[in-house]
């Protein structure tokens, strides 16, 4: 009873402390070379409600000491917010940095689930803010990306890409240090998209910021795939048609029941790409259901189709540019937010009827602000020519500033860092493809790569989650305990996220690149019943057949 009582008490000062902590002039003097502070507000926050779907927690509200740390480099006129939450109670002694998505380099409402960890949080806008609006996210460029038309705003584009970031987990471990009296055990970083891009910049550019990164489906190579994301709608006008959504679908599905089995396991997903061959020009004509009106698939959208799935190829030479999606994948949605439920969105007028295109706004931005520097840039007339000039220019303009794809880990893997990264096979946003060939181009230099970093793809999963495959949940637990205790993520677990009630989870695992999981029998739903091996059962037996 005494010794209860002593712990209560002892934690009540020791809040009671960290309450007085929490003070702007209670905190430490920002030393970071090259930046300078222009403000620091730190408040207590009690019982702040927690939502992220990044990172499951549990729903308790958190304390925490909310401090934003206002800074410039001298003479780039930029003004930089670091965001750092720091729990006033059961601190796990470590930090975690969040990373952003599309436009945002980070959001702040995205540290609660840091800290409902136990972890203190930070994250970064980079100097440019983020509304919250999922809407604002994907055409945010447009508020700061140029300063005149003509002119960048190199300041924040290269705040954006790089600069920010180092700062950050910079900035982050002073202000720990300050306020707990002793600085991060371990640092990690989590983040997916251009989340993702941030955790390998991180790895490649400022090697020593963190002891384990969480990469999930990354940008990898920017310059080309904020260009090559417009390939859908190039395709379409190029055809002049633009299908309505239910027409692609039905393509999409037929491309579905034609590969689901590839891999020995009938769930809707294809789980083996790779080995998918369907090609549309085999339904022409065939009938499928369109809200209750039957319609035929017509030839163009068939084109369409086969030509996203091949991604970037120019008619001139052959030469292909960029990965296509993979077959199974979305090709567009409907509705306001269709546009990220994949590149062929369209938007029609009458019904299913005269549709027009309705670019990926990320993309659409990135042309017109970055690679043209012209807000009245109409990117919905561009000819195949014109998209690729605009990749050529994009990537010899960009790849140094905005790409992550330098294989050269050395730096990172000597300071003992590790990496997790995954990415789901159904990115309609992001092709997989670009993180397997990072990963090919990391073993290529380091066949001991693994021993720090492995890459893992996640069949049926969309852009950093949803879609009807298994997401892996604990991907940052893996993570954090292969540099804490070594435990080296051999496979990760992963369970489907049931979109109804009653709907059945479906368990899998998922496997170390290039390894896939095969099917040995059993519940097809049961992790158990899966191995990692070079190929599926039924692929195997189809090349011993050949
Ligand atoms: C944290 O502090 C910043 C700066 O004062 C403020 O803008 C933000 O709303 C605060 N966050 C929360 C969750 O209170
Ligand atoms: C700095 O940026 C502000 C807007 O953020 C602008 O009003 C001002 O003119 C800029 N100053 C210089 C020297 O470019
Ligand atoms: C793309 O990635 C998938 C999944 O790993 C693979 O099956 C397929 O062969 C790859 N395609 C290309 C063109 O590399
Ligand atoms: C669809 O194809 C069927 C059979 O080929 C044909 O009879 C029908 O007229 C077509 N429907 C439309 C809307 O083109």
């Amino acid at each position: 009873m005494l010794i209860l009582l002593a712990t209560l008490l002892r934690l009540a000062v020791l809040s009671e402390a960290k309450l007085r902590t929490c003070k702007a002039r209670n905190l430490p003097a920002i030393d970071v070379f090259g930046l300078e502070v222009l403000d620091v507000s730190a408040r207590a926050q009690h019982g702040y409600p927690e939502a992220s779907r990044d990172v499951p927690v549990d729903a308790e509200p958190i304390d925490f000491c909310n401090v934003t740390i206002t800074y410039t480099h001298p003479g780039q006129n930029d003004t930089i917010n670091a965001y750092i939450w720091l729990p006033f109670d059961h601190w796990n002694g470590k930090l975690l940095g969040q990373g952003g998505g599309a436009w945002a380099s980070g959001d702040e409402a995205s540290l609660a689930a840091s800290v409902a960890l136990g972890y203190a949080g930070t994250t970064s806008d980079s100097g440019h803010s983020i509304f919250g609006d999922v809407q604002d996210v994907a055409v945010n460029a447009e508020k700061w990306a140029l300063l005149s038309p003509g002119n960048m705003n190199w300041a924040l584009v290269q705040d954006f890409a790089a600069r920010a970031l180092d700062d950050l987990p910079k900035i982050a471990k002073q202000i720990v240090k300050g306020f707990y009296g002793e600085a991060p055990s371990y640092s990690y970083w989590n983040g997916c998209s251009t989340g993702g891009r941030q955790g390998l910049m991180s790895a490649q550019r400022f090697p020593g910021n963190y002891d384990g990164i969480l990469a999930v489906a990354p940008a990898i190579s920017w310059a080309s795939l904020a260009a090559v994301a417009f390939w859908p709608q190039v395709v379409m006008q190029r055809e002049k048609y633009w299908p309505p959504a239910c027409e692609l679908e039905a393509i999409r599905q037929a491309a579905v029941k034609s590969c689901d089995e590839i891999d020995g396991v009938k769930d809707g997903i294809i789980a083996a790409p790779g080995l998918c061959l369907f090609n549309a020009n085999t339904i022409v004509g065939s009938t499928f259901d369109c809200e209750g009106a039957k319609r035929n698939i017509t030839a163009a959208a068939a084109r369409i189709a086969n030509a996203i799935w091949g991604g970037p190829v120019r008619t001139m030479n052959g030469q292909r540019e960029w990965y296509g999606i993979t077959h199974g994948t979305s090709f567009g949605g409907s509705g306001p937010y269709g546009v990220f439920d994949g590149l062929a969105t369209t938007t029609c007028a009458d019904g299913n009827d005269n549709c027009h295109g309705n670019p990926f706004p990320v993309s659409a931005t990135w042309i017109q602000y970055f690679i043209e520097k012209d807000p009245d840039y109409d990117v919905t007339q561009m000819s195949e020519d014109d998209f690729f000039r605009a990749l050529h220019r994009s990537r010899n303009e960009y790849g140094s500033i905005m790409d992550t794809s330098d294989p050269d880990l050395s730096e990172f893997k000597a300071l003992g860092g590790k990496i997790v990264h995954w990415h789901g096979l159904a990115d309609q946003l992001i092709s997989p493809n670009g993180s397997s060939s990072y990963y090919s181009r990391v073993l290529a230099l380091d066949p001991e790569a693994r021993d720090f970093y492995r890459y893992f793809e996640a069949p049926g999963v969309k852009h950093c989650a949803g879609g009807i495959g298994a997401f892996p949940g604990n991907a940052l637990e893996a993570l954090v305990n292969w540099v804490e205790n070594g435990a080296v993520p051999e496979r990760l677990e992963a369970a489907s996220i049931p979109a109804g009630e009653g709907e059945k989870i479906r368990e899998r695992v998922l496997c170390p690149w290039p390894l896939v999981a095969a099917f040995k029998g059993g519940d097809v739903d049961a992790a158990g019943s899966y191995e990692c091996e070079e190929v599926f059962g039924q692929a195997r037996g189809l090349h011993t057949e050949l």
